[in-house]
């Protein structure tokens, strides 16, 4: 199995891509997922499943929905399955046809990622260092320009995918960064990077001046909590190369995003899906039954257990 993919079919007319195109993609795929063991003990937290469909290959359909040119899965030596889970498995795809089950390979094929089209790095954080820390380790193998980065276990559902919404808005908004904001209650900012906005909301962009690791409740300067959707310029890997370890002593990646805001400018951008904590065992519970919700086979247990649901209250 290939983990550097060289070799850039579209490097020839990179001088006519405008620069505020967004080629790449940056999977933090690295963390232990401790929340979730023992599940996650021989199974890497990313293909937890969500019914039939591991929380990696969101991600995935979403980056390549938004026209991601390169991905980049920054992994941990311990985390293998996830490179053989995104690859293209030929031997059992060969097996499956051969026992008649052509959809079921042809459904395999297409959602895996394949070496010989599509571009797609695996670059190895070793230490647990922050998710700043992860987005650098993919610096070398980033293509010119923008760039986004997906938190997997941030899943957002919605008719049109999250990330392609922001590169839609993008170019329009007029700042280097762009992060996927919602609000939260007052008593839950402590979880997220924490907007410092400037002005309201026109449309889905917020403009914004800075952001904020987990503050404490009384300390947060807005509720637009940030989710797992950034798209960032390219000059976030030199803020981040320099970036100081900040909160938990991580290299946070908010710190960067905030270092470089007075420069290229900020904004939050609100994304139309329904977003789920799928780090949580009850956001994975939620996703899971919207999921369910979303098809035919499902309905029948979802009826079938609302009166169970509504009993335990
Ligand atoms: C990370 C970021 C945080 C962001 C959150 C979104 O935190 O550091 O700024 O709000 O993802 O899910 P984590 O949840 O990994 O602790």
């Amino acid at each position: 199995m290939r983990r550097d993919r060289q070799g850039d079919p579209t490097v020839t007319s990179l001088a006519t891509i405008p620069n505020t195109k967004v080629r790449t993609a940056i999977f933090p795929v690295a963390g232990l997922g401790t929340r979730f063991l023992p599940a996650t003990k021989a199974t890497p937290k990313e293909l937890l499943p969500v019914i039939d469909r591991p929380l990696i290959q969101f991600a995935i359909d979403e980056a390549r929905a938004a026209g991601i040119e390169r991905m980049i899965f920054v992994s941990h030596p311990s985390k293998s399955a996830i490179e053989r889970y995104v690859h293209t498995d030929t031997d059992l795809s060969e097996t499956l046809r051969g026992r008649g089950k052509d959809s079921i390979a042809d459904a395999l094929d297409a959602a895996a990622l394949d070496p010989d089209e599509e571009q797609v790095h695996f670059v190895m954080q070793d230490e647990p260092l922050g998710l700043g820390h992860a987005v650098l380790c993919a610096a070398e193998k980033a293509l010119p320009g923008p760039v986004a980065v997906i938190l997997p276990d941030d899943l957002i559902m919605g008719e049109t995918g999250c990330l392609s919404e922001m590169i839609e808005a993008y170019g329009r908004a007029g700042a280097g960064h762009m992060v996927a904001t919602m609000e939260v209650a007052r008593d839950e900012v402590s979880a997220y990077g924490v907007l410092v906005p400037e002005g309201e909301m026109t449309g889905n962009v917020l403009k914004a001046s800075g952001m904020v690791e987990k503050p404490a409740a009384e300390e947060a300067p807005s509720l637009q909590a940030v989710v797992g959707r950034y798209v960032l310029d390219g000059s976030i890997f030199d803020d981040l190369r320099h970036q100081e370890p900040g909160l938990g002593g991580e290299i946070q990646l908010t710190d960067s995003i905030a270092r470089g805001a007075a420069r290229v400018g900020l904004c939050g951008f609100r994304f139309s899906g329904s977003r789920f904590d799928c780090g949580s065992k009850a956001g994975m519970l939620r996703a899971t039954l919207a999921y369910a919700g979303q098809r035919d086979e499902f309905q029948q247990v979802l009826r079938d257990h609302q009166p169970l649901a509504l009993a335990a209250e």
